[in-house]
């Protein structure tokens, strides 16, 4: 990419028009489809990707929502035929891995499923993992071999928005390839705002930035590791920084504030960011990031991220989003680079700073910045925390919170790999949360509509895993670090081992069910420490590092259902990193 970084311009997803705004209801009309776009910097010559994406881009245009005010998609999977207009014979953009489950028992490659990330939806308008379509509109009920989907497919999708405002995203969930259906482009924001925050910077001086990786064969088609290769099933990192759907693009500003509305949507990759003053070669001389907002919505007060700030720098793994206000005032002709500073996997490392090579950042540079547009205007914005101010006494007129009763259930989870044997001979490297497959039944936890929960994710692997509750809000309590008792894990690996083949058998034949072992037997608690400001209250995606006990408690509020749970690495995803649970009244 030597000579092609950051000739083009950083593209601004679109919005989508509603078809319709009858009764109160923004109604919209969305096909996935397959296109070609200039994903490569331009400078490298005519080199389109061939994508999969909602409405004919990738990303997809934003869908403008605000709180209170329902939204409904017609989503419409138009799969099945290629960008030129011929039938792909039921054959995916990517090849399926088939031993993961749900891509097996003959189950059709092209199939959809939408959810809208941090939406408090119904269950069958939430997604459900197993509730797809395929472009001939079959879902599971048309397959004798697949098991049918606890939760019915439903095309057209009701939104109802009541909800604060916040940065939502909406993305395929197909159960086993979801990986390969995001990563071929089927992902969106989907902002739910209020008219007030007008007074933040906005229009021109507001931007969405999706931020993930891509792998580009010689040709500039996406590359992703072929289900054949053991490799591939550990997680995936790319080697090209695409933002917007741009690799290596530059955005030009004014020297104002600006807003930026980050959200982190790779498959793998957790990014932990920080800006670099090309000229001055320093992280100091930078602007620092206010940050106004997470997942679900505004803080109370303003986290200052950066330099002299609060937090040092902004960590933001798979699905994880961050509101920040960004002022260019004082840096007029300066360039910054958005630079990434830690590698792969990442297993919970401070910023890596250029020049320490403590751990490989193989991934560095995101995007530049470049304050070199003349001020158009002057910049009326209102300052970040008197605007936490303003907006917060706003939302309490909303008032969608309903009553929630604390209860003192608490559910321990651990966060596991081990090796799943799907039938004699054939398998592969997997996760689990609790040590259980979404299939068992009797690993759907039952929480209590308007009841809050302690849940507890013990994490024995080597790597953080991004752990994604649909539905509900989160607040981080404590992060608690363990030793092992036999100081190296190993003995817990053998026995979680040994249970998973147990386990699967007895789910495959029946029989007497092996006892678990208890993850907490094996450890030791050890020091306690306070989550960061900017990652407490309003997420729905929590990270959680290595030999680390994360402590959240959850609301259970909105709607009784059915909903998943998983780990946001879509390769772990469609493993068996993700289980259901039900919400009962
Ligand atoms: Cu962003 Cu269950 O997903
Ligand atoms: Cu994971």
């Amino acid at each position: 990419f030597t000579g092609h970084k950051w000739q083009d311009p950083l593209p601004r997803p679109g919005v989508m028009t509603p078809d319709s705004r009858k009764g109160g209801v923004d109604h919209y009309e969305i096909s996935m489809t397959e296109f070609q776009q200039q994903v490569l910097p331009s400078t490298m010559g005519d080199k389109p990707t061939t994508l999969w994406g909602y409405g004919g881009t990738y990303p997809a245009a934003t869908i403008e929502a605000r709180p209170d005010r329902p939204v409904s998609v017609k989503w419409m999977n138009e799969l099945g035929t290629d960008w030129q207009g011929n039938s792909r014979g039921g054959e995916h953009l990517l090849s399926v891995d088939k031993r993961v489950h749900g891509a097996d028992h003959g189950a059709p490659e092209i199939r959809t499923v939408v959810h809208l990330h941090g939406g408090v939806a119904a269950e069958q308008d939430d997604g459900y993992s197993e509730a797809w379509v395929t472009p001939e509109g079959k879902t599971t009920d048309d397959f004798a071999a697949i098991p049918d989907s606890p939760v019915a497919y439903k095309q057209t999708k009701e939104y109802p928005n009541r909800q604060e405002p916040g940065t939502l995203w909406y993305h395929d969930h197909a159960l086993g390839i979801t990986r390969l259906n995001v990563y071929a482009g089927l992902a969106g924001f989907y902002l739910l705002r209020d008219p007030v925050e007008n007074s933040l910077p906005s229009d021109e001086y507001e931007i969405p930035i999706l931020l993930q990786d891509r792998s580009f064969t010689s040709g500039g088609e996406l590359q992703y590791p072929d289900g054949t290769d053991d490799s591939f099933e550990a997680e995936f990192w790319g080697d090209v920084p695409v933002v917007n759907g741009k690799a290596y693009p530059c955005l030009e500003v004014e020297p104002r504030k600006y807003r930026f509305r980050f959200l982190n949507g790779s498959n793998g990759r957790t990014f932990n960011l920080k800006f670099y003053n090309e000229d001055s070669e320093s992280y100091d001389d930078a602007p620092v990031m206010e940050q106004i907002g997470v997942d679900l919505g505004f803080l109370d007060d303003v986290v200052t991220v950066g330099p002299g700030g609060m937090v040092p720098s902004l960590l933001l793994s798979g699905a994880e989003r961050a509101d920040v206000v960004v002022d260019f005032s004082d840096f007029e002709g300066e360039e910054f680079i958005l630079d990434n500073g830690t590698g792969i996997p990442y297993a919970g490392e401070d910023f890596v700073p250029r020049g320490d090579d403590s751990i490989d950042v193989d991934m560095r540079e995101m995007l530049k910045i470049k304050v070199t547009k003349p001020l158009s205007e002057p910049d009326n914005s209102i300052p970040s925390d008197q605007f936490l101010k303003v907006i917060g006494k706003k939302i309490d007129r909303y008032d969608f919170t309903p009553e929630v009763t604390d209860t003192d259930i608490t559910r321990t989870f651990s966060l596991d790999s081990a090796t799943l044997e799907v039938e004699e001979g054939v398998e592969y490297d997997s996760h689990f949360l609790d040590l259980s497959l979404w299939s068992d039944e009797d690993a759907v936890v039952d929480p209590e509509l308007n009841t809050s929960e302690t849940w507890e994710f013990v994490n024995t692997t080597g790597d953080s895993h991004p752990i994604h509750l649909h539905l509900v809000d989160m607040e981080v309590l404590e992060r608690e670090s363990f030793t092992w008792n036999d100081g190296t894990g190993d003995t817990y690996a053998q026995h979680a081992q040994d249970y998973i083949n147990a386990y699967a058998e007895y789910l495959e034949n029946g029989g007497m069910k092996p006892e678990k072992p208890d993850v907490k037997s094996y450890i030791t608690p050890d020091a306690v420490t306070p989550p960061t400001p900017n990652n407490t209250v309003k997420k729905d995606t929590v990270l959680v590092n290595p030999n680390e006990m994360l402590r959240v408690k959850v609301d259970f509020t909105g709607f009784a259902g059915r909903f998943a749970w998983h780990c946001h690495i879509l390769e772990h995803e469609d493993q068996e990193m993700m289980l259901p649970f039900e919400v009962v009244e």
